[in-house]
């Protein structure tokens, strides 16, 4: 029998277009452990917004229950993320003046500098999903991480503010209290996965994590420690598929078992030999198989590779980082598991690509598929930060910026195999 009130268990439940995906992660003698993961085909999404919810609340249940019959717990609480099309990202600044002479500035200044870049007029139906501060600037002197205590008679702060359809977010709530659970916080499914894979240095540094996604991709760029930049795009790994289908007029099950067992997005990976090796192509309406070069394979897949990651970089050359991201480019999500999908993504970006994923899972989901878990990952360590008080409002926030040196943090590093 299931675990009752398993105090110390953190689910991070990731609703994609295609999949939904769920981890356990349980406190175990102070260290963090994935004790269950869990995934059902889902249903009822369109580009990343829940469209029916009937369907969607049955796709969290089954997910769900699979990874409790794994971990052998009871899930209640769940971390679950925020995706679709219509996120969108703005950068803002907010300056207060720090009241009497020569005062020290409180949590209270913070907060309110941040209410003050937070007012920025949005547009009725939509409000804000999340508020990420980046620096502060005190008097004169920019570039500040934390004022906290600093003497000044003004504050600036300027911020991210990542907005997304009122609906979008009740969809997501009520589709998760509807299948049983309950909701403990809500975070954007882009920032978790990027979170799940970057080191602090790549933060540091600069970085632009790709999501690929089935109908979304997600584009989150980081830069001294904050994010700058991000933005959602209504393109992802089923264009690849449907490509294949209409392309060689063969079933969509057929296309994604042929894109993923035999397709290639880079045509220098093969060899003559392997460009002109045929791959059976099963037919619609019952007409008998035909034989496909994978070259033409190729020529399918190579070019919408090119122009779903040509999409990314003008919006990273449009907010000015295309020179800048010293730790280069991090594919992530189902969709990069494409394979030749880096070295087109290299071709394209002229910077270098890697494939990001949250490391080890203890053999609990197959190495191969752990990029398509990011979202999940990032879910349940945002969870942990919340339970570990690092998350909770806008001063805690802060601190989440840069989380204090903390031995279980170190912990969750480790078990995840995360280089740092
Ligand atoms: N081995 C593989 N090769 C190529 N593509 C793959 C592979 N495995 C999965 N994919 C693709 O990854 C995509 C799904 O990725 P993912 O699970 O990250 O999306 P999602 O979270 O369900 O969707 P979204 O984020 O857009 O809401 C699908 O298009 C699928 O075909
Ligand atoms: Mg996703």
């Amino acid at each position: 029998m299931a675990k009752q009130n398993p105090n110390s268990a953190i689910v991070g439940l990731d609703i994609g277009t295609t999949t939904v995906r769920v981890v356990i992660a349980e406190m175990i003698d102070g260290e963090l452990e994935i004790v269950g993961v869990g995934e059902a085909e889902s249903k009822g999404l369109r580009k990343g917004v829940i469209s029916k919810p009937d369907l969607t609340v049955e796709s969290i249940r089954r997910a769900i229950e699979a990874a409790e019959l794994m971990s052998g717990l009871h899930v209640d609480d769940v971390y679950v993320g925020l995706g679709g099309a219509h996120i969108k990202g703005q950068n803002s600044d907010g300056m207060i003046a720090i009241p009497g002479r020569h005062q020290e500035i409180t949590r209270d200044d913070i907060n309110r500098v941040i209410g003050a870049a937070k007012a920025v007029s949005i547009p009725q139906g939509r409000e804000i999903a999340e508020v990420l501060p980046q620096e502060y600037k005190v008097d004169d002197q920019d570039g500040i991480e934390d004022p906290l205590g600093m003497i000044s008679s003004r504050l600036s702060v300027s911020v991210h503010i990542v907005t997304s359809p009122v609906a979008a977010k009740q969809n997501v709530v009520s589709s998760v209290q509807r299948a049983g659970f309950n909701v403990a916080g809500v975070y954007l499914s882009g920032l978790a996965a990027a979170e799940a894979i970057l080191s602090d240095e790549d933060r540091e540094y600069g970085a632009a994590v790709v999501n690929i996604g089935g109908e979304t991709t997600t584009l989150a760029i980081y830069q001294r420690g904050s994010v700058w930049h991000t933005s959602v795009f209504p393109v992802g790994g089923t264009h690849f598929t449907n490509d294949i289908a209409v392309g060689l007029r063969t079933p969509i099950p057929e296309a994604e078992r042929i894109k993923r067992e035999e397709g290639c997005a880079f045509r220098m990976l093969l060899t003559p030999e392997e460009a002109a090796e045929l791959i059976e192509v099963p037919s619609v309406g019952g007409r008998a198989p035909r034989a496909v070069s994978r070259q033409i394979l190729c020529d399918i897949l190579e070019p919408r590779a090119e122009e779903i990651l040509a999409h990314v970089q003008e919006e990273i050359k449009q907010a000015g980082f295309d020179r800048q991201l010293s730790s280069g480019i991090v594919l992530t999500g189902g969709g990069s598991l494409l394979n030749g999908i880096v070295e087109v993504a290299e071709q394209v970006f002229n910077a270098p690509v890697r494939i990001g994923a949250p490391g080890d899972f203890n053999g609990l989901i197959d190495e191969d598929m752990q990029p398509a878990y990011s979202a999940a990952i990032g879910l349940a360590l945002y969870g942990l930060r919340c339970e570990l008080g690092l998350v909770s409002g806008v001063a805690s926030r802060q601190q989440q910026r840069r989380p204090p040196a903390n031995p279980l943090k170190d912990k969750v590093k480790s078990f995840f195999g995360i280089k740092r």
